[in-house]
Protein backbone atom coordinates (compact mmCIF):
# COMPACT_ATOMS: atom_id res chain seq x y z
CA UNK A 1 0.00 0.00 0.00
CA UNK A 2 1.20 3.39 -0.75
CA UNK A 3 2.46 5.82 2.24
CA UNK A 4 1.04 8.70 2.99
CA UNK A 5 3.86 11.08 4.26
CA UNK A 6 2.47 13.07 7.62
CA UNK A 7 3.73 16.07 7.04
CA UNK A 8 1.99 18.70 4.45
CA UNK A 9 4.45 20.35 1.71
CA UNK A 10 5.26 23.83 2.84
CA UNK A 11 7.14 26.49 0.62
CA UNK A 12 9.38 29.02 1.86
CA UNK A 13 6.30 31.93 2.36
CA UNK A 14 4.70 29.62 4.66
CA UNK A 15 7.60 30.69 7.49
CA UNK A 16 8.82 33.53 9.65
CA UNK A 17 11.86 33.59 11.44
CA UNK A 18 11.53 34.54 15.27
CA UNK A 19 14.22 36.98 16.72
CA UNK A 20 16.63 35.29 19.08
CA UNK A 21 18.71 37.79 21.56
CA UNK A 22 21.04 40.31 20.00
CA UNK A 23 24.23 40.67 21.61
CA UNK A 24 26.49 43.92 21.45
CA UNK A 25 28.73 42.36 19.10
CA UNK A 26 26.26 40.39 16.49
CA UNK A 27 26.15 43.94 13.94
CA UNK A 28 26.15 42.61 10.28
CA UNK A 29 29.67 43.89 9.85
CA UNK A 30 30.77 40.58 11.74
CA UNK A 31 28.52 38.38 10.35
CA UNK A 32 30.43 35.55 8.65
CA UNK A 33 28.56 34.01 5.95
CA UNK A 34 31.59 31.69 4.74
CA UNK A 35 30.15 28.01 3.72
CA UNK A 36 31.75 24.86 3.09
CA UNK A 37 30.91 23.54 -0.45
CA UNK A 38 32.39 19.87 0.17
CA UNK A 39 32.00 17.17 2.65
CA UNK A 40 34.53 17.24 5.78
CA UNK A 41 35.28 15.68 8.52
CA UNK A 42 34.49 17.86 12.08
CA UNK A 43 36.29 19.34 13.52
CA UNK A 44 38.57 19.72 11.03
CA UNK A 45 37.21 22.68 8.76
CA UNK A 46 36.29 22.20 4.89
CA UNK A 47 38.96 22.26 2.13
CA UNK A 48 36.52 23.90 0.13
CA UNK A 49 34.22 26.77 1.10
CA UNK A 50 32.02 29.84 -0.79
CA UNK A 51 32.56 33.29 0.61
CA UNK A 52 29.19 33.81 0.32
CA UNK A 53 26.70 31.28 0.39
CA UNK A 54 25.22 31.40 -3.12
CA UNK A 55 26.08 29.58 -6.47
CA UNK A 56 24.05 29.57 -10.00
CA UNK A 57 22.33 27.51 -11.36
CA UNK A 58 23.43 25.43 -14.31
CA UNK A 59 21.53 26.79 -16.91
CA UNK A 60 22.15 28.46 -20.38
CA UNK A 61 20.37 31.54 -19.60
CA UNK A 62 21.84 31.99 -16.18
CA UNK A 63 25.15 30.66 -16.32
CA UNK A 64 28.22 31.08 -18.52
CA UNK A 65 32.11 32.59 -18.09
CA UNK A 66 31.02 35.92 -17.84
CA UNK A 67 28.47 35.08 -14.60
CA UNK A 68 31.15 32.64 -13.52
CA UNK A 69 33.77 36.12 -13.07
CA UNK A 70 31.13 38.53 -11.69
CA UNK A 71 30.15 35.57 -9.20
CA UNK A 72 33.54 34.80 -8.14
CA UNK A 73 34.12 37.90 -7.97
CA UNK A 74 31.79 38.71 -5.53
CA UNK A 75 32.04 35.51 -3.36
CA UNK A 76 29.93 33.23 -4.46
CA UNK A 77 30.62 30.59 -7.46
CA UNK A 78 28.82 29.61 -10.53
CA UNK A 79 28.26 26.18 -12.26
CA UNK A 80 29.10 26.62 -15.77
CA UNK A 81 26.11 25.11 -17.38
CA UNK A 82 26.74 21.24 -19.09
CA UNK A 83 23.80 21.40 -22.00
CA UNK A 84 26.67 22.30 -24.29
CA UNK A 85 29.80 20.38 -25.82
CA UNK A 86 32.31 19.04 -23.74
CA UNK A 87 35.15 21.40 -25.73
CA UNK A 88 32.84 24.51 -25.30
CA UNK A 89 32.11 23.95 -21.63
CA UNK A 90 35.49 23.40 -20.88
CA UNK A 91 36.42 26.86 -22.65
CA UNK A 92 33.89 28.57 -20.77
CA UNK A 93 36.22 27.23 -17.59
CA UNK A 94 39.53 27.98 -18.79
CA UNK A 95 38.05 31.61 -19.68
CA UNK A 96 37.15 32.11 -15.66
CA UNK A 97 40.17 30.67 -14.47
CA UNK A 98 42.83 32.79 -16.34
CA UNK A 99 40.74 35.99 -16.25
CA UNK A 100 42.73 38.66 -14.64
CA UNK A 101 41.16 41.66 -12.79
CA UNK A 102 41.59 45.30 -14.94
CA UNK A 103 43.24 43.35 -17.97
CA UNK A 104 40.29 43.11 -20.59
CA UNK A 105 41.36 40.72 -23.96
CA UNK A 106 40.44 43.37 -26.85
CA UNK A 107 37.21 42.75 -28.58
CA UNK A 108 37.25 45.29 -30.81
CA UNK A 109 40.50 44.64 -33.56
CA UNK A 110 41.50 45.37 -37.08
CA UNK A 111 43.92 44.79 -39.31
CA UNK A 112 46.09 46.97 -41.35
CA UNK A 113 44.19 47.01 -44.24
CA UNK A 114 41.35 48.25 -42.70
CA UNK A 115 39.57 51.10 -43.76
CA UNK A 116 37.52 53.99 -41.55
CA UNK A 117 34.09 52.62 -42.22
CA UNK A 118 35.12 49.02 -41.42
CA UNK A 119 36.11 50.87 -38.16
CA UNK A 120 32.81 52.32 -37.96
CA UNK A 121 30.93 49.38 -38.82
CA UNK A 122 33.37 47.54 -35.84
CA UNK A 123 32.20 50.03 -33.25
CA UNK A 124 28.86 50.17 -34.05
CA UNK A 125 28.54 45.79 -33.67
CA UNK A 126 31.05 46.07 -30.27
CA UNK A 127 29.98 49.25 -28.58
CA UNK A 128 33.58 49.73 -27.68
CA UNK A 129 36.02 52.81 -29.67
CA UNK A 130 38.91 51.69 -28.20
CA UNK A 131 40.13 49.57 -31.12
CA UNK A 132 43.42 47.26 -31.57
CA UNK A 133 45.25 47.08 -35.15
CA UNK A 134 46.89 44.36 -35.17
CA UNK A 135 49.13 42.65 -37.83
CA UNK A 136 46.35 39.96 -38.14
CA UNK A 137 43.05 41.75 -36.97
CA UNK A 138 42.54 39.63 -34.09
CA UNK A 139 43.13 40.22 -30.22
CA UNK A 140 46.46 38.43 -30.04
CA UNK A 141 48.51 39.83 -33.25
CA UNK A 142 51.55 41.75 -33.38
CA UNK A 143 50.18 45.25 -31.72
CA UNK A 144 50.58 48.21 -34.72
CA UNK A 145 48.92 50.90 -32.94
CA UNK A 146 45.85 51.70 -30.82
CA UNK A 147 43.06 53.97 -32.18
CA UNK A 148 40.27 56.19 -29.93
CA UNK A 149 37.22 57.82 -29.98
CA UNK A 150 39.46 60.83 -29.73
CA UNK A 151 41.57 59.98 -33.10
CA UNK A 152 38.81 60.71 -35.87
CA UNK A 153 35.35 62.77 -35.82
CA UNK A 154 32.81 60.99 -37.05
CA UNK A 155 31.46 63.02 -40.47
CA UNK A 156 34.86 64.86 -41.06
CA UNK A 157 36.86 61.63 -42.22
CA UNK A 158 36.82 59.96 -45.47
CA UNK A 159 35.43 56.61 -45.07
CA UNK A 160 38.15 54.70 -47.32
CA UNK A 161 41.13 56.26 -45.43
CA UNK A 162 43.02 53.48 -43.45
CA UNK A 163 42.79 53.28 -40.41
CA UNK A 164 46.36 53.15 -39.85
CA UNK A 165 46.70 56.95 -41.03
CA UNK A 166 44.48 57.68 -37.30
CA UNK A 167 46.07 55.62 -35.06
CA UNK A 168 48.69 56.64 -32.69
CA UNK A 169 51.48 54.46 -33.68
CA UNK A 170 53.03 51.74 -31.80
CA UNK A 171 56.13 53.65 -31.18
CA UNK A 172 54.08 56.33 -29.74
CA UNK A 173 52.63 54.04 -27.37
CA UNK A 174 52.97 54.06 -23.82
CA UNK A 175 52.91 49.88 -23.09
CA UNK A 176 53.05 47.67 -20.11
CA UNK A 177 54.87 43.90 -20.67
CA UNK A 178 53.51 40.78 -19.84
CA UNK A 179 53.21 40.08 -16.34
CA UNK A 180 52.60 43.79 -14.76
CA UNK A 181 50.24 44.30 -12.00
CA UNK A 182 46.90 45.98 -11.66
CA UNK A 183 48.65 48.65 -9.81
CA UNK A 184 51.62 48.80 -12.02
CA UNK A 185 49.44 49.15 -14.97
CA UNK A 186 47.50 51.98 -13.20
CA UNK A 187 50.63 53.50 -12.09
CA UNK A 188 51.34 54.27 -15.77
CA UNK A 189 48.51 55.59 -17.07
CA UNK A 190 48.18 58.27 -14.19
CA UNK A 191 51.55 59.31 -15.32
CA UNK A 192 50.76 59.49 -19.16
CA UNK A 193 47.29 60.40 -18.60
CA UNK A 194 46.13 57.72 -20.64
CA UNK A 195 42.75 56.12 -21.48
CA UNK A 196 43.71 52.49 -22.00
CA UNK A 197 47.24 51.03 -21.61
CA UNK A 198 47.73 48.11 -23.77
CA UNK A 199 50.16 44.95 -22.73
CA UNK A 200 51.83 43.23 -24.73
CA UNK A 201 54.06 40.09 -24.59
CA UNK A 202 57.99 39.92 -25.65
CA UNK A 203 57.51 39.44 -29.02
CA UNK A 204 55.28 42.64 -29.40
CA UNK A 205 51.84 40.52 -29.56
CA UNK A 206 48.73 42.57 -28.01
CA UNK A 207 47.84 40.04 -24.54
CA UNK A 208 45.21 42.83 -22.97
CA UNK A 209 44.11 46.23 -22.79
CA UNK A 210 43.94 48.06 -19.08
CA UNK A 211 41.55 50.66 -19.03
CA UNK A 212 41.60 53.68 -16.34
CA UNK A 213 38.08 53.13 -15.78
CA UNK A 214 38.41 49.65 -14.52
CA UNK A 215 40.92 50.16 -11.39
CA UNK A 216 38.63 51.56 -8.84
CA UNK A 217 36.23 48.81 -9.81
CA UNK A 218 38.82 45.93 -9.46
CA UNK A 219 40.72 46.92 -6.72
CA UNK A 220 37.96 46.20 -3.77
CA UNK A 221 37.07 42.72 -3.65
CA UNK A 222 37.09 41.54 -0.28
CA UNK A 223 34.65 38.35 -0.74
CA UNK A 224 36.67 37.29 -4.05
CA UNK A 225 36.65 33.48 -4.14
CA UNK A 226 40.14 32.32 -5.39
CA UNK A 227 42.05 29.04 -5.51
CA UNK A 228 45.43 28.55 -3.61
CA UNK A 229 47.03 30.29 -7.15
CA UNK A 230 44.85 33.27 -6.65
CA UNK A 231 42.57 32.51 -9.69
CA UNK A 232 38.91 33.00 -9.63
CA UNK A 233 37.24 29.78 -8.25
CA UNK A 234 34.52 28.48 -10.85
CA UNK A 235 32.38 25.13 -10.97
CA UNK A 236 31.18 23.08 -13.92
CA UNK A 237 27.51 21.02 -14.11
CA UNK A 238 27.77 17.25 -15.60
CA UNK A 239 25.65 14.61 -16.71
CA UNK A 240 24.87 10.87 -16.22
CA UNK A 241 25.39 10.18 -19.54
CA UNK A 242 28.96 11.75 -21.12
CA UNK A 243 31.22 11.76 -17.66
CA UNK A 244 33.51 9.47 -18.32
CA UNK A 245 34.83 12.17 -20.93
CA UNK A 246 33.07 15.69 -19.74
CA UNK A 247 34.41 14.70 -16.11
CA UNK A 248 38.65 14.57 -17.73
CA UNK A 249 38.09 17.64 -20.42
CA UNK A 250 36.41 20.14 -17.15
CA UNK A 251 39.35 19.25 -14.71
CA UNK A 252 41.99 19.51 -17.00
CA UNK A 253 40.42 22.85 -17.86
CA UNK A 254 40.29 23.87 -14.10
CA UNK A 255 37.01 22.96 -12.73
CA UNK A 256 37.31 23.16 -8.45
CA UNK A 257 34.31 21.72 -8.55
CA UNK A 258 31.51 19.26 -10.28
CA UNK A 259 28.13 19.10 -10.15
CA UNK A 260 25.48 15.79 -11.06
CA UNK A 261 22.43 18.15 -13.15
CA UNK A 262 19.39 15.67 -13.22
CA UNK A 263 15.97 16.47 -12.16
CA UNK A 264 16.38 13.22 -9.89
CA UNK A 265 19.27 12.75 -7.99
CA UNK A 266 17.63 9.86 -6.23
CA UNK A 267 19.05 7.37 -9.30
CA UNK A 268 21.45 4.53 -9.71
CA UNK A 269 22.67 6.25 -12.56
CA UNK A 270 24.13 9.05 -9.80
CA UNK A 271 25.34 6.57 -7.83
CA UNK A 272 27.74 5.09 -10.62
CA UNK A 273 28.67 8.34 -11.85
CA UNK A 274 29.97 9.24 -8.50
CA UNK A 275 31.92 5.76 -8.09
CA UNK A 276 33.47 6.59 -11.82
CA UNK A 277 34.78 9.63 -10.49
CA UNK A 278 35.67 8.19 -6.62
CA UNK A 279 37.67 5.41 -8.85
CA UNK A 280 39.46 7.68 -11.43
CA UNK A 281 40.19 10.49 -9.05
CA UNK A 282 39.81 9.84 -5.42
CA UNK A 283 39.25 12.57 -3.46
CA UNK A 284 41.02 15.40 -5.58
CA UNK A 285 37.93 16.05 -7.54
CA UNK A 286 34.71 16.95 -5.46
CA UNK A 287 31.41 16.47 -7.15
CA UNK A 288 27.63 17.50 -5.91
CA UNK A 289 24.83 15.23 -6.55
CA UNK A 290 20.80 15.48 -6.13
CA UNK A 291 18.77 16.71 -6.70
CA UNK A 292 16.20 14.93 -3.71
CA UNK A 293 13.77 15.99 -1.69
CA UNK A 294 13.59 13.86 1.06
CA UNK A 295 15.79 11.68 4.22
CA UNK A 296 15.95 8.37 1.52
CA UNK A 297 17.26 10.36 -1.37
CA UNK A 298 19.87 12.56 0.62
CA UNK A 299 21.19 8.87 2.24
CA UNK A 300 21.33 7.22 -0.71
CA UNK A 301 23.95 10.45 -1.93
CA UNK A 302 25.52 10.74 0.86
CA UNK A 303 26.41 6.58 0.69
CA UNK A 304 27.29 6.92 -2.77
CA UNK A 305 30.21 9.92 -2.00
CA UNK A 306 28.76 12.97 -2.96
CA UNK A 307 30.70 15.89 -1.53
CA UNK A 308 27.56 17.98 -1.33
CA UNK A 309 23.57 17.36 -1.86
CA UNK A 310 21.18 19.46 -3.66
CA UNK A 311 17.56 19.62 -2.96
CA UNK A 312 14.43 20.63 -4.80
CA UNK A 313 11.93 18.81 -6.55
CA UNK A 314 10.08 21.22 -8.62
CA UNK A 315 10.38 24.83 -6.85
CA UNK A 316 12.08 26.24 -9.55
CA UNK A 317 10.08 29.55 -11.21
CA UNK A 318 10.27 28.32 -14.67
CA UNK A 319 10.06 24.71 -13.41
CA UNK A 320 5.83 22.90 -14.64
CA UNK A 321 7.57 19.17 -13.24
CA UNK A 322 4.93 19.38 -10.72
CA UNK A 323 2.09 19.75 -13.23
CA UNK A 324 3.25 17.48 -15.64
CA UNK A 325 4.58 14.87 -13.70
CA UNK A 326 2.65 14.90 -10.31
CA UNK A 327 6.22 14.57 -8.25
CA UNK A 328 8.29 16.77 -6.41
CA UNK A 329 7.83 18.17 -2.74
CA UNK A 330 7.26 22.29 -0.78
CA UNK A 331 11.07 23.53 -0.64
CA UNK A 332 10.45 24.81 2.86
CA UNK A 333 9.62 20.70 3.65
CA UNK A 334 12.39 19.28 1.74
CA UNK A 335 15.38 21.70 3.01
CA UNK A 336 13.57 20.58 6.82
CA UNK A 337 13.61 17.01 5.53
CA UNK A 338 17.09 16.65 4.50
CA UNK A 339 18.96 19.03 7.00
CA UNK A 340 17.56 16.59 9.74
CA UNK A 341 18.95 13.35 7.61
CA UNK A 342 22.31 14.86 7.46
CA UNK A 343 22.41 15.60 10.91
CA UNK A 344 21.64 11.75 11.11
CA UNK A 345 24.73 11.49 8.98
CA UNK A 346 26.70 13.45 10.59
CA UNK A 347 26.67 11.69 14.28
CA UNK A 348 26.36 7.94 12.40
CA UNK A 349 29.93 8.70 10.31
CA UNK A 350 31.37 11.98 11.57
CA UNK A 351 31.08 13.16 8.03
CA UNK A 352 29.45 16.48 7.32
CA UNK A 353 28.06 16.77 3.78
CA UNK A 354 26.95 20.06 2.87
CA UNK A 355 23.20 21.27 1.61
CA UNK A 356 22.38 22.94 -1.18
CA UNK A 357 19.01 24.64 -1.43
CA UNK A 358 18.60 24.68 -4.97
CA UNK A 359 14.88 26.63 -6.90
CA UNK A 360 11.99 28.91 -5.64
CA UNK A 361 13.73 31.45 -3.68
CA UNK A 362 11.91 34.90 -4.87
CA UNK A 363 11.99 37.04 -2.24
CA UNK A 364 15.69 37.86 -0.87
CA UNK A 365 14.36 36.71 2.75
CA UNK A 366 13.97 33.19 1.15
CA UNK A 367 17.82 32.97 1.46
CA UNK A 368 17.52 33.30 5.10
CA UNK A 369 15.05 30.75 5.69
CA UNK A 370 16.76 28.66 3.65
CA UNK A 371 19.98 28.75 5.82
CA UNK A 372 18.20 29.02 9.30
CA UNK A 373 16.25 25.34 7.96
CA UNK A 374 19.56 23.98 7.49
CA UNK A 375 21.04 24.38 4.04
CA UNK A 376 24.63 25.06 3.62
CA UNK A 377 24.08 27.53 0.65
CA UNK A 378 21.25 27.80 -2.02
CA UNK A 379 21.62 27.65 -5.74
CA UNK A 380 19.23 30.13 -7.92
CA UNK A 381 18.65 30.47 -11.28
CA UNK A 382 15.79 33.22 -11.89
CA UNK A 383 18.03 35.43 -9.45
CA UNK A 384 20.83 35.41 -11.65
CA UNK A 385 18.94 36.01 -14.85
CA UNK A 386 17.92 39.17 -14.38
CA UNK A 387 21.94 40.60 -14.51
CA UNK A 388 23.45 41.84 -16.69
CA UNK A 389 26.04 39.60 -16.63
CA UNK A 390 23.78 36.34 -17.30
CA UNK A 391 23.82 35.51 -21.02
CA UNK A 392 20.20 35.71 -22.00
CA UNK A 393 19.53 38.62 -24.66
CA UNK A 394 18.01 41.83 -22.64
CA UNK A 395 14.89 42.82 -24.51
CA UNK A 396 12.52 46.13 -24.41
CA UNK A 397 9.30 45.42 -23.75
CA UNK A 398 7.32 48.49 -23.11
CA UNK A 399 9.28 50.94 -20.62
CA UNK A 400 10.88 48.19 -19.39
CA UNK A 401 13.64 45.52 -19.91
CA UNK A 402 13.61 42.46 -19.08
CA UNK A 403 16.00 39.20 -19.76
CA UNK A 404 15.02 35.93 -21.24
CA UNK A 405 14.92 33.46 -19.06
CA UNK A 406 14.31 29.42 -19.98
CA UNK A 407 14.44 26.56 -18.35
CA UNK A 408 16.92 23.72 -19.34
CA UNK A 409 13.37 21.44 -19.89
CA UNK A 410 12.86 23.11 -22.23
CA UNK A 411 12.76 21.90 -26.20
CA UNK A 412 15.04 25.49 -26.04
CA UNK A 413 17.22 24.11 -24.15
CA UNK A 414 17.45 20.65 -25.08
CA UNK A 415 18.89 19.52 -22.04
CA UNK A 416 17.96 16.13 -22.31
CA UNK A 417 20.22 14.36 -20.35
CA UNK A 418 18.85 16.42 -17.46
CA UNK A 419 15.70 14.47 -18.17
CA UNK A 420 15.62 11.83 -20.18
CA UNK A 421 17.32 8.49 -20.71
CA UNK A 422 17.93 9.30 -24.42
CA UNK A 423 16.82 12.42 -26.74
CA UNK A 424 13.57 11.06 -28.09
CA UNK A 425 13.56 12.40 -32.18
CA UNK A 426 11.80 15.55 -32.79
CA UNK A 427 13.01 16.96 -29.44
CA UNK A 428 11.75 15.97 -25.87
CA UNK A 429 8.67 14.18 -25.07
CA UNK A 430 7.15 16.63 -23.25
CA UNK A 431 8.53 19.71 -21.51
CA UNK A 432 9.26 20.14 -17.88
CA UNK A 433 9.81 23.87 -18.36
CA UNK A 434 8.96 27.56 -19.34
CA UNK A 435 10.41 30.03 -21.57
CA UNK A 436 9.76 33.35 -20.54
CA UNK A 437 11.14 36.59 -19.12
CA UNK A 438 12.33 38.22 -15.63
CA UNK A 439 12.67 42.17 -14.91
CA UNK A 440 15.91 43.11 -15.81
CA UNK A 441 17.92 44.36 -12.70
CA UNK A 442 21.55 46.11 -13.72
CA UNK A 443 24.47 44.48 -12.63
CA UNK A 444 25.28 41.78 -9.81
CA UNK A 445 27.67 43.49 -7.89
CA UNK A 446 24.93 46.08 -6.72
CA UNK A 447 22.29 43.51 -6.32
CA UNK A 448 24.17 40.88 -4.13
CA UNK A 449 25.29 43.98 -1.86
CA UNK A 450 21.85 44.72 -1.21
CA UNK A 451 20.61 40.67 -0.84
CA UNK A 452 23.73 40.42 1.07
CA UNK A 453 22.81 43.40 3.34
CA UNK A 454 19.52 41.82 4.11
CA UNK A 455 20.94 38.34 5.10
CA UNK A 456 23.23 39.97 7.39
CA UNK A 457 20.43 41.91 9.22
CA UNK A 458 18.53 39.11 9.57
CA UNK A 459 21.56 36.86 10.97
CA UNK A 460 21.61 39.46 13.73
CA UNK A 461 17.79 39.76 14.55
CA UNK A 462 18.21 35.84 14.82
CA UNK A 463 21.34 36.13 17.32
CA UNK A 464 23.62 34.69 14.47
CA UNK A 465 26.88 36.00 13.42
CA UNK A 466 27.43 32.85 11.26
CA UNK A 467 25.71 30.21 9.47
CA UNK A 468 26.31 27.22 11.63
CA UNK A 469 24.92 29.35 14.55
CA UNK A 470 21.64 30.10 12.40
CA UNK A 471 21.61 26.17 11.91
CA UNK A 472 21.54 25.50 15.39
CA UNK A 473 19.74 28.13 17.21
CA UNK A 474 17.17 29.38 14.34
CA UNK A 475 13.48 29.42 15.64
CA UNK A 476 10.48 29.52 13.20
CA UNK A 477 7.07 29.52 12.96
CA UNK A 478 4.20 28.82 10.22
CA UNK A 479 2.56 31.63 8.90
CA UNK A 480 -1.42 31.61 8.39
CA UNK A 481 -2.69 33.33 5.52
CA UNK A 482 -3.85 36.53 7.37
CA UNK A 483 -0.76 36.75 9.15
CA UNK A 484 1.22 36.90 5.68
CA UNK A 485 -1.40 39.99 4.92
CA UNK A 486 0.02 41.93 8.11
CA UNK A 487 3.27 41.31 6.77
CA UNK A 488 2.70 43.59 3.65
CA UNK A 489 2.28 47.36 4.02
CA UNK A 490 -1.41 47.34 4.65
CA UNK A 491 -4.19 49.53 6.06
CA UNK A 492 -2.65 52.42 4.72
CA UNK A 493 -2.62 54.74 0.97
CA UNK A 494 0.37 54.03 -0.28
CA UNK A 495 1.95 57.12 -2.34
CA UNK A 496 2.27 56.05 -5.53
CA UNK A 497 5.77 57.63 -6.95
CA UNK A 498 5.77 55.95 -10.72
CA UNK A 499 3.07 55.01 -12.60
CA UNK A 500 4.63 52.72 -15.31
CA UNK A 501 2.74 52.73 -18.32
CA UNK A 502 2.67 49.06 -19.74
CA UNK A 503 4.93 47.77 -17.04
CA UNK A 504 5.46 44.65 -16.04
P1 LIG B 1 14.83 29.28 -9.73
O1 LIG B 1 16.00 29.83 -8.97
O2 LIG B 1 13.58 29.25 -8.91
O3 LIG B 1 14.64 29.95 -11.05
O4 LIG B 1 15.16 27.73 -10.01
C1 LIG B 1 16.32 27.30 -10.66
C2 LIG B 1 16.38 25.79 -10.61
O5 LIG B 1 15.28 25.21 -11.36
C3 LIG B 1 17.60 25.18 -11.29
O6 LIG B 1 18.74 25.19 -10.49
C4 LIG B 1 17.14 23.76 -11.59
O7 LIG B 1 17.26 22.91 -10.48
C5 LIG B 1 15.66 23.95 -11.87
N1 LIG B 1 15.36 23.95 -13.31
C6 LIG B 1 16.05 24.49 -14.34
N2 LIG B 1 15.40 24.33 -15.51
C7 LIG B 1 14.28 23.66 -15.21
C8 LIG B 1 13.18 23.19 -16.00
O8 LIG B 1 13.09 23.41 -17.21
N3 LIG B 1 12.23 22.51 -15.33
C9 LIG B 1 12.28 22.27 -14.00
N4 LIG B 1 13.26 22.73 -13.21
C10 LIG B 1 14.26 23.41 -13.81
Amino acid sequence: MATIVPETSRTFSEYLLLPNLTRRDCIPANVDLRAPLARFRPPAGPHLHLNVPMVTAMMQSVSDDTMGVALARSGGLAFIFTSQPIDAQAEMVQRVKKFKAGFVVSDTNLGPQAAVRDLLELRRRTGHTTTAITATGSSDGRLLGILTGRDYRIGHVDPGAPVTTLMTPFDDLVYGRDGITLSEANNLIWEHRLNCLPVIDDQQRLRYLVFRKDYEQHKENPDELIDHEKRLMVGAGINTHDYQERVPALIDAGADVLCIDSSDGFSEFQHDCLAWVREHYGEAVRVGAGNVADREGFRYLAAAGADFVKVGVGPGSICITREQKGIGRGQASAVLDVAAARREWLQETGDYVPICADGGIFHDYHITLALAMGADFVMMGRYFARFDESPAPRIRMGTNFVKEYWGEGTNRARNWQRYEAHLPAGGLAFEEGVDGYVPYAGELRDNLSQTLSKIRSTMCNCGAADIETLHNTARLTVVSATSLREGGAHDVILKETEIVPGGL
